[in-house]
């Protein structure tokens, strides 16, 4: 018979006991069941429930059962349908029919939202660690490559130049937004549903506070068909899980173009790497793959639970249970992504000559020119038009950097412009070495000399701040 059998004259038809069945993925629930069973076991003491012998008596069983569990010596009996009728019937076997008591003033509503509580801010802990770790393999990476130039793209076209290590701390800005997304949603969620009954409150003088105390909770949740059915919790910690996928995936494709021998900007160490059943030639970067295949995964997952809730009335439905398997799976993804991305990160190669010599083709230079000429006081407009034609006239001539233009062209050009400054600036003497060296990859990084900006400086102050925040020597 069922914990819960008094009304019924027949047992579980085995199809049904299969179908509703969650002890495989609820398990994982365990230890944080064992906490909040703990927490109202002092509680039910407190409001005279129970005498403090029967409280210390159950309260050791459930510790001997919290040894068990981490010693994973626990079998679980899947009649027993999930992880609290599991708990509850090996905590009865253990102490005698005392473990009667356990159940009093609490509904599997509230107890499992306050176990998915726990088990989410247990792994937000482990996230935040896994994104800090990733970060100092890439400020680890920054310092140690930090002079090495990476041609900028947009639309995947050569764009402007930009230190490696710039690139890099793009990367440690979106982790450090995603760790501030999943600490914004910890403060939300960290509140105690226990004492919320199945869906109306317990029928007994709970203290809802102490035991959220005990349990680190912040307090008690403030509506009781709120608590058992909320999940929305949930969705935002999901969301953001989904969200640093999204930017681990992002960089899991510029690693598989910059290891491509074509770009050859960086090669992928040998233990991060697959090689083919067939091409005895390959060398393929799976990890990064995985990374960003995983992705959909997780943001299916999303969506996912977002659908699990939509139209779903108050209070607890028994779809809620379906809350639990994607959501694990996906933070496990991220914490595997993020640990693996990180070994990647620190063992990758990077090959300087390549980017640099990259970094100048497709006359990147071209708008720090295009501003040189404005700081001498041609409009905006004209220096763009001006260096336009000549960027024209050195792929007409094959020539295949600004800097590597002849003193005639750029005279020719500024004289050629409507622009008067212009054709007065081409006949200034020097003016061509001086236009020539702000068109090299140097003097363009050089000229972003903003907060934020990829100049050489700024790039140091942000690398400086984000080894202070890592606690990097
Ligand atoms: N396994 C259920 C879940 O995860 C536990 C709560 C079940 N409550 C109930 N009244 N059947 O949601």
């Amino acid at each position: 018979m069922r914990l819960w059998g008094g009304r019924f004259d027949e047992g579980p038809d085995s199809r049904m006991a299969d179908f509703t069945r969650s002890i495989e993925v609820d398990a994982e629930l365990a230890l944080d069941d064992l906490a909040g069973s703990i927490a109202h076991v002092r509680g039910l003491a407190r409001a005279g429930l129970l005498t403090a012998e029967e409280a210390e008596a159950l309260e050791r069983g459930l510790a001997g059962l919290r040894e068990d569990v981490v010693a994973g010596a626990i079998a679980w009996d899947p009649t027993l349908e999930d992880v609290h009728m599991n708990l509850e019937t090996l905590l009865t076997e253990r102490v005698g029919s005392l473990g009667g008591k356990l159940h009093t003033g609490r509904s599997r509503n509230d107890q499992v939202a306050t176990d998915l509580r726990l088990w989410t801010r247990r792994s937000i802990a482990l996230l935040d660690d896994g994104m800090l770790d990733l970060e100092r393999s890439l400020v680890d990476l920054a310092d140690r490559e930090g002079d090495a130039i990476l041609p900028g793209t947009t639309h995947i076209q050569p764009a402007q130049p930009v230190l490696f290590a710039h690139h890099l701390l793009a990367y440690v800005e979106m982790l450090e937004r995603d760790r501030g997304r999943l600490a914004d949603a910890r403060r939300r969620l960290n509140v105690s549903p226990l004492g919320s009954g199945a869906l109306a409150g317990a029928g007994y003088p709970l203290d809802r506070a102490a035991t959220a105390a005990d349990l680190g909770f912040d307090g008690p949740t403030a509506n009781s068909l709120d608590a058992t059915s909320d999940r929305d919790f949930v969705v935002e910690v999901l969301s953001a899980v989904a969200l640093a996928m999204v930017h681990l995936s992002r960089f899991a494709e510029e690693i598989t173009w910059w290891s491509n021998p074509r770009f050859g900007f960086v090669r992928v160490a040998d233990a991060f790497s697959t090689g083919s059943s067939m091409m005895p030639n390959k060398k393929n970067p799976d990890p990064a793959e995985l990374v960003r295949g995983r992705t959909a995964g997780v943001i299916g997952a999303l969506a996912g639970m977002l659908t699990l809730i939509k139209g779903l009335p108050l209070a607890y439905q028994r779809d809620l249970q379906e809350d639990k398997p994607a959501f694990f799976g996906a933070t496990r993804t991220l914490e595997a992504s993020l640990a693996v991305m990180s070994g990647l990160v620190s063992t990758l190669v990077v090959s300087r000559e390549r980017m640099r010599a990259a970094a100048e083709e497709g006359y990147t230079t071209a708008t720090a020119l295009a501003d040189e000429l404005v700081r001498r006081g041609v409009p905006f407009r004209a220096a763009h038009h001006i260096v336009g034609g000549l960027v024209g006239g050195a792929e007409a001539e094959g020539i295949p950097t600004l800097a590597g233009l002849p003193d005639e062209a750029f005279r020719a050009a500024l004289d050629g412009s409507d622009d008067p400054v212009s054709r007065k600036l081409a006949h200034e003497r020097g003016i061509a070495s001086a236009l020539r060296s702000a068109a090299t990859v140097e003097g363009s990084l050089a000229a972003a000399d903003v907060v934020g900006g990829t100049a050489p400086n700024r790039v140091a102050e942000a690398l400086a701040a984000a080894k202070a925040r890592l606690g990097i020597e």
